[in-house]
């Protein structure tokens, strides 16, 4: 058995599998299921303020429109959902407190971490004694750590619109919010925020002694579906956030080029993972930690299990330590001069290369035969390729399921 112990934080988690935030950490018997699975940590649903008679709530943030997530697979988009989840409002501080209560000797048995989660709405920003305030309601239920996650809803469209995205706005929303949570903490603070906040904000937060962050994508994922029966969007206005497998090479992406910021700071990431090779993948884009939520939410807790196992075998059958994958790939996916090296290399005359077709191999499926450009064509249930109309590139060996194409120098 490979060894999957994780620092981060200062802390030793068991593994490096984490249940995100969000209802996973909302219900008791979600977090012990995610406990029960494996997981090296789990991480609480966001509490939110209190409605305050003075302060106007946020449009959407106290809402929980119901249906409140649909998968979309029905319409043609695999491993893709839309979240219409609001925080709810009753999910308090007091309330995360006695659930934190509640799930902590059942972590403690199966040696999970449990993080608590806060989101810095605006109620909080406006009134930092009330975040305080709710901050030590939290903590004293005594989690392993504590997280805090700017959700869409609740910051300034200025920031989250593609039209304005302005990024400043976070750091200075964010700085008074960090400073009071360092004076408060006792845990080790995580910051959970999507790529770019990271890239503006990160020595600030660091500055202020937050060390963990959290890459995660939301902002940015503004869409919608309709259902073409009813003529309707399945859900209307701009605040729908889809999340699933597309977010997985942005996320490889915002995750490494988070970690080439520095080591200043410990790392975890979410979004599109659905499957070990995902939770590797992302460690090697400098991930210490992976967070999932959505692809629990369509396979349930037993992909936690899984996804441990599948880790754990892999590492072993190459003989390798975590410590040897994480970061691995950062510096090639950071890099200018990788990428124009590999331009360099890879620039070659389209009589370079060429696709080559291993007969015995071909099934017959007739998906390269698709080619735009008449470069193969199907001969008694076998593919052929035309190379005078061939441009090389690279469709055919790609779609090739039994890998009969593969794109060779000449
Ligand atoms: C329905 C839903 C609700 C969520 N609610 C929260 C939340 O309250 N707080 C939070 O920090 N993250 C929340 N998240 C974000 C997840 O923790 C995670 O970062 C994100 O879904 C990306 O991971 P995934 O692609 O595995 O789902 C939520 C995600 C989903 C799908």
């Amino acid at each position: 058995m490979a060894n999957l112990n994780v620092e981060y934080g200062g802390l030793v988690f068991k593994n490096p599998i984490v249940a995100a935030s969000g209802p996973l950490g909302r219900t008791f018997e979600a977090l012990k299921r995610s406990i029960e699975a494996g997981c090296g940590a789990v991480a609480l649903k966001s509490n939110n303020a209190k409605p305050k008679e003075t302060v106007e709530p946020p449009p959407s943030a106290h809402i929980f429109a119901r249906p409140a997530h649909t998968f979309l697979g029905k319409y043609g988009l695999k491993n893709m959902m839309i979240n219409w989840e609001g925080v709810p409002v009753e999910f308090t501080a007091e309330k995360q407190k006695a659930m934190i209560e509640r799930i902590k000797p059942i972590a403690k048995e199966h040696d999970c971490r449990v993080i608590a989660n806060m989101h810095p709405d605006p109620m909080y920003v406006e009134d930092i004694a009330l975040f305080k305030q709710d901050m030590r309601t939290i903590l004293s239920a005594k989690p392993d750590l504590i997280e805090f996650c700017v959700c869409p809803y609740h910051i300034p469209h200025e920031v989250t619109y593609p039209e304005t995205q302005d990024y400043d706005l976070i750091d200075e929303m964010m700085a008074p919010v960090y400073e009071a949570a360092m004076e408060v903490a006792e845990v080790p603070v995580i910051a959970k925020h999507n790529g770019p906040i990271f890239h503006r904000s990160a020595e600030t937060f660091t500055g202020l002694g937050v060390t963990q962050f959290h890459v995660t994508e939301g902002p940015q994922f503004y869409g919608t579906v309709v259902d073409i029966e009813s003529m309707e969007p399945l859900v209307p206005g701009p605040a729908v956030i889809t999340y699933g497998a597309h977010r997985r090479p942005i996320m490889n992406l915002q995750c490494s080029r988070t970690r080439a910021l520095g080591d200043g700071f410990d790392l975890m990431s979410s979004g599109g993972v659905w499957s070990a090779n995902d939770a590797i993948e992302r460690m090697m884009c400098g991930a210490q930690l992976v967070a999932l939520h959505t692809a629990v939410q369509y396979h349930g807790h037993e992909l936690f299990t899984k996804i441990i196992t599948r880790i754990d075998e892999w590492l072993d059958s190459r003989g390798l330590e975590l410590d040897q994958i994480v970061g691995k790939a950062v510096p090639q996916i950071v890099s200018q001069e990788a990428h124009d090296s590999f331009m360099r290399e890879r620039n070659r005359p389209a009589e370079g290369i060429r696709p080559v077709i291993e007969l015995d191999d071909c099934n017959g499926c007739g998906l390269c035969a698709n080619c735009i450009h008449g470069g193969i064509s199907m001969r008694d249930k076998k593919a052929q390729t035309h190379l005078e109309n061939c441009v090389r590139c690279g469709v055919c060996d790609s779609v090739c399921v039994p890998n009969a194409i593969t794109m060779q120098v000449q």
